[in-house]
């Protein structure tokens, strides 16, 4: 029998063998990020799992101790779950594995930069708005194909500047192109970072 994943989600087909893997933020779900896909990359297949964590009735991806202090274990372990489901995901929707790119807002940037250090061959690229450092691997990873662009807030009260950049900087020592903006903006998403992450997303 064929795995099947085990997130509830929503798939929506191409029309170009490109898939967002869309990751939305605590409290959203696998609706969230359809329209923000669709404005990044019409022509892109759209895949959004809903974060199996609940903190409060909300959905997350991964446990987290207080604001910004996550809990580690439960961050590895849900971001090696989410690595297979996107392989599985791969097998039944038929998505070619070499060009998939994360897009993550907040708690599902986190993630997606936790798969970036963790499970790097699940993903090709990433878009990670308001992301912070998940964590430090123990190893560090290969991710000299790998594209990634953060946009991050200027005065964003949940993620410092110095942590975007230290992210930032994690990913550029393991290798990554990584392209960094600040938007005047706090933890919310703004049309600045839609437009530089669509033309970003155009052009790698
Ligand atoms: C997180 O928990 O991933 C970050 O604090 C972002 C958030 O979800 O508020």
């Amino acid at each position: 029998m064929r795995p099947q994943p085990d997130f509830v989600h929503e798939f929506v087909i191409g029309k170009s063998d490109r898939t967002l893997l869309l990751l939305h933020g605590t409290g959203g779900n696998e609706r969230d990020l359809i329209p923000l896909g669709q404005e990044l990359d019409p022509n892109a297949a759209l895949l959004s799992p809903r974060g199996k964590v609940l903190e409060h009735g909300m959905p997350r991806f991964f446990r987290r101790l207080a604001e910004g202090v996550f809990d580690l274990e439960d961050l590895q372990k849900r971001t090696n779950e989410l690595a297979d489901f996107v392989i599985s995901s791969a097998k039944r929707y038929e998505i070619d594995k070499r060009q998939i790119v994360a897009v993550g807002y907040s708690n599902g940037a986190n993630i997606a930069a936790s798969l970036l250090l963790l499970r790097a061959e699940v993903l090709s690229a990433a878009i990670l708005f308001r992301a912070m450092v998940p964590l430090t691997p123990e190893k560090q990873p290969n991710l000299s194909s790998k594209s990634i662009f953060i946009g991050a807030g200027a005065v964003d009260p949940i993620v410092p500047s110095s942590n975007s950049k230290e992210l930032a900087q994690m990913l550029r020592s393991a290798g990554a192109d990584v392209t960094i903006r600040f938007f005047q903006s706090g933890h919310e998403l703004t049309s600045g970072d839609v437009n530089a992450a669509r033309e970003w997303l155009h052009n790698t």
